[in-house]
Parts: structure tokens; sequence; C-alpha cells
């Protein structure tokens, strides 16, 4: 969730770090801060807010010396406060560090160095890891030693970067990225690829279990126990140098506006692998299919696709919720993870359960490098390049273009149908963005959403919701529009705005019924229909298309409308409050 950099080279260290920051601050932003090593003295700055905003305040790109960490928080322990931000330094001020992730036993460790004589100066559980490495560094003199030992007493999930006032800059992995950007003269260790995007195009993705040791010879990289292993130097792929707004005002525009696209280079498999799939998931008995957030929305939508055109039998399940849920993994069963970062504790932990017991993961992924990739039988990229805007857009569509090529295979179609038509209107639908700026100057001031949906519709309702809340704060809620007189009636009234996405096919009729009870209630409706009709107070045209396709395209004004609810309301869509893109934590 939060993203760490660290750098050590020949030239001033703090000005790259906040740069990189900046870059990665989608992973969370509610306090920034650097620390550099000049002079023998470890040199920390830090406040809450975006790393502009720190940066603006307290200059910390001025920090001088070649070797320097930083972080971008989202809180976990402790609230968002300047003591709680990163870097911590060790009570003797000999070390400082920077975390991503959680350290479980912090309250123990913490004890015990109390205990010891080391001192506390944040709530955070990160801080533990710096006095733990001033105390092994106590002992053993030796800053290799010290991250052995500390190593072996850290329990929990972490990434870590660590400077020492003795020299040397060594960070450590477990189960949170990390990576190392090699550069001329200089080493990178990151969260992110964006960390160093632009600098430096080769990479080496540091395993779980592993440490790196930086010094200005180069760098040795071992297991916890200090066992040297062997790495490949990867060449970053160009579409991460993509990762800025353009000409865009947010990132979440852009990604908006780049579906068209990306819908079509969705999956990128070999007809082979895409075989192989089909195959795998037909011959398992048991069928699952897991995500959080968008990605169990896509999931929904996968679930209906393969219920409905292939008849393949399959269970959702919200990743948050498999170790409550009666699921029973076993050999013959697949689970099909989507995630977009790839690193979801959620999703990661049902795919743990699972090929625990012995089921096959299939993920499908944007970051192919990420941990789920990493653990599947077989990995499918979104290829939609970087997410920078913290609300899914376009993964979600390349989700969805993922399981509309693996239905038709499932189906036996050999021939299929492409999606170029799908693409072209929704370049169509971006056109029209004035119809929908229109509209979300009317939800100004609206409190209430209801966002209503019939058979695979209802997913995309959901996810439209949660696009709203997300980016708008506007309280929204999703319903199959049938389940409307059931119970959710009740809160209608002249004040409350209802979203119907009705297309013509065969929900339609159903649909339209249940836009007049809303209707009868003064409530304002917005028709999201290739059909106009009277009973719509705002309307926002659907391009006509093969009724199996319309979720790809319907969800896209949806999202512009959270996006344009967003910019009426003065919020950041690109960095909603509360949230984080890359929820690593449990
Ligand atoms: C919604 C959103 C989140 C993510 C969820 C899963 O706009 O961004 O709900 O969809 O945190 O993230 P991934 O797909 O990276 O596992």
């Amino acid at each position: 969730m939060c993203s760490i950099l660290g750098y050590i080279g020949s030239g001033p260290a703090a000005p790259l770090i906040v740069e990189g920051l900046k870059r990665m601050e989608y992973r969370g932003y509610d306090s920034a801060g650097v620390a550099t090593l000049f002079m023998d003295k470890i040199l920390v700055k830090k406040g809450i807010g975006r790393v502009f905003e720190v940066n603006n305040e307290v200059s910390l790109d001025s920090l001088p010396g070649d070797v320097g960490i930083g972080h971008t928080r989202w809180a976990t322990h402790g609230g968002v406060t300047s003591a709680n931000a990163h870097p911590h330094l060790s009570s003797s001020n000999g070390i400082a560090i920077v975390h991503n992730g959680i350290i479980d036993n912090y309250q123990d460790l913490k004890r015990e160095l109390l205990a010891l004589g080391y001192t506390f100066k944040s709530e955070t559980d990160s801080e533990v890891i710096a006095n733990l490495l001033q105390r092994n560094y106590d002992v053993t003199r030796d800053f290799k030693k010290s991250m052995i030992a500390t190593l072996s007493q850290l329990k929990g999930k972490f990434a870590f970067i660590a400077i020492s006032k003795d020299g040397g800059l060594a960070a450590a992995r477990f189960q949170e990225p990390l990576m190392i950007g090699i550069g001329k003269q200089s080493y990178f260790v990151s969260s992110d690829i964006l960390g160093f995007v632009g600098n430096t195009d080769e990479a080496i993705y540091l395993e779980n279990g592993e440490f790196a040791m930086f010094n200005s010879d180069g760098i040795s990289i071992s297991d916890f126990e200090g066992n040297p292993t062997k790495h490949v130097v990867t060449k970053i792929s160009k579409e991460f140098a993509d990762a800025d707004k353009s000409d865009y005002v947010h990132y979440t525009l852009k990604e908006i506006y780049e579906q068209p696209t990306t819908i079509l280079r969705a999956g990128g498999m070999t007809e082979q692998e895409l075989d192989w799939l089909a195959a795998l998931i037909i011959r398992s008995k048991n069928v699952y299919i897991t995500g959080s957030g968008t990605s169990f929305n896509s999931a929904l939508i996968g679930k209906y696709l393969f219920s409905k055109y292939a008849r393949v039998k399959i269970e959702p399940i919200v990743s948050s919720e498999t170790q409550f849920s009666p699921v029973y993994f076993d050999s013959n069963s697949v689970l099909i993870a989507l995630s977009q970062s790839g690193e979801s504790a959620d999703v990661l932990e049902t795919a743990n359960i699972a090929k625990e017991s012995g089921a096959e993961i299939v993920s499908i992924v944007n970051v192919m490098t990420s941990s789920l990739a990493h653990m599947s039988s077989i990995s499918v990229g979104l290829n939609c390049g970087p997410e920078i805007g913290v609300a899914a857009t376009k993964s979600f569509t390349s989700q969805m273009a993922i399981m509309y090529k693996l239905t038709e295979k499932l189906c036996g179609v050999t021939d299929a149908r492409d999606l170029n038509l799908v693409s072209s209107q929704i370049s169509k639908l971006l056109l029209n963005h004035s119809n929908i700026q229109k509209i979300a100057k009317e939800l100004k001031t609206v409190s209430d959403i209801y966002v209503l949906g019939n058979g695979i519709h209802q997913y995309v309702a959901m996810e439209a919701s949660l696009k709203l809340k997300e980016l708008s704060y506007i309280h929204a809620e999703a319903f199959p529009g049938g389940e409307l007189k059931h119970g959710p009636l009740a809160l209608l009234d002249s004040n409350a705005y209802v979203v119907v996405i009705n297309p013509n096919d065969s929900t339609y009729t159903s649909m339209l019924a249940a836009t007049h009870e809303v209707k009868a209630r003064g409530a304002k409706v917005i028709g999201i229909s290739n059909i106009p009709s009277e009973i719509y107070d705002y309307w926002i045209p659907l391009p006509a298309i093969d009724e199996a396709f319309y979720p790809l395209i319907e969800i896209v004004p949806l999202q512009l409308l959270a996006y344009y609810s967003a910019i009426e309301r003065k919020a950041n869509p690109d960095y909603p409050r509360n949230l984080a893109k890359s929820v690593t934590v449990k």
C-alpha cells in the first residue's frame, strides 16, 4: 500500500527519490518523507499530505547526499501524523528505514526493545524495524549481519529499505513487492518500476525471502540466511514509460479514454494458450473465480458469461471472504483470480489457500511481474499499461474483454467475434462527454444515487456505484431492478437520483417497469439506453451493439459520470480520500 524507494549513486539522491515517489503515489498518499546520508549523518524530512505538498513545505528534494530512501504512506498502524510518517530513525539516529506492509509481532519486539533502552516516537509498527536493526547492529557492528538477525525476528509481510549512518543501503522483501533498478553507477530499489522508470530500463525482481546490500562497489543479493542467490536482469517493458498524464488533466480521465485501445490489447494469448486454458476449465470439477472491488465485479461478469453462454458452472468468491467461506478447493479445482495489481493481499491469500489444496491457479493480471502472476499455472495479461488512477477503469474493461474471449473459446467458437466494433462504439460514446458533464453538474449536491441493472447489467451497476462512491464520495448503491419493490423503494423520494441501465435486450421491458416505479416516487431518472424515453429526466444514449457486449460499453459513460461528479465536487479523482490502489494488507 505504501511506496518505498531507495537510491545509491554518484549524484544527489533526494531529487530522484522525490520524482520517483510522485510517480508511485497511487500506492498511498497521506504523508511522505525522505532520508539521506550526508557526512556520516542521517538527515530526515517528512510531513503530511501529497508528495508535492510536503516537498513545497519542507523541500524534501533539497536534502544533500548520494544515498537516500523515501516513502509515501497509506496509514495502517497509527493516524496520519508527521511522527507516523516515514522514514523512521532508530533511537540513536544510526539507522533509518522505510517500510511497506505490516509487522505482526511488532508489539512483542517493541516491548523487548523498550526494555533494552531503545525509544520510540511513532505509533507505527514500522519503527520497530529501525530499532531492531540498530539493536542488531549494536551487537554485531556489521550492517549485513544485523539485516540477517533482524530478518529472522520479523513476522508479517514486509518490504523495507534501510540506510545506516556507517554507510550503505539495504533492502529486504517478504510478500510485498520490491525490485532493483540498475542505472549508470547507481542503483534504485523500489516497490514499483515507476519508482525508477525513465532513469533506467534494467531491473532485477527480488524474490520473497531475499535481501540486497548495496554499496559503491555494487550489490549482493542473498536469502534471509545470507546465502547468495542468483538473478537475471530484466528489460523493463517500454509501456511503463507511458506512465504520464500526457495532455489529460488526470490519469483517471486518460485511462477512461484509453479504453477503445486497451480492450483490443487485452489477453494477448496464443491460440494454444487459450485452448489449454479452456481445456483446464472444462475438465475441472470445480471452477471458482475471485477478486476484490472492481476485480470482483469483473469476476461476477465472468461468472455470468461462462454460465449463460458456455454453460460452465462457476462459483464467485469475494477474496476478502475466502477465509470465512465454506469453499473446498481440491486438485479437481481451478481458481481464476482477477487482479489489476496482482498484489492485493486478499486475492493472494485466496490463491494461496487454493494452491495449497492442490487447485490450479489461473490469474488475469495487469502486472505480469506480480506475486499473483508468479504463483499461477498460467497468467493472462490485461496489457492495458500502467493504471495510475486509484479507481480501476481501463483494467475493468480489459478484464471483461478477456472474459469475453475465454467465453467464446469455452463455447468452441473458432472464429471469435472481434472487439473492434465495441472499441469504435466506445470511442463514439467518449465523444459525447459534454452531455455527461451536464448531468454531473446536476449531481453536485446530491447525497444518494441508486444504480439499477437487470441480468448481467446488475454487475455493471455495482461497478458504477463503486466508481461513484470512490471518485465523487456520493453515497451510491446498486440493485437489480426487480429488487426495488422488496425494500429499496422505501428510500426513494424527490431528492434521490436513479441511474437505470436499460439497453435494448431481454432486460429492457422489466427495467422500464422498474423505472416507472422509481418515477412514481418522484425520483429523478438518468437512463442509459439506446431507446429514448420520456420517462428519463436525463438520457445517455447507448450505441446499438450485439447485446452480449453491452456491459463493455455501458460502463464507460458511468465512469465518466463518476469522474465529472468528482470534478464538480472538487475531489481529486486520481487520489480519492482514504484509498490506495494496491491494497497489500489484510
Ligand atoms: C476500485 C478499485 C479497487 C480494486 C481492488 C482490487 O476502483 O480500484 O476496488 O479493484 O482493490 O485491486 P486489484 O485488482 O489490484 O487486485
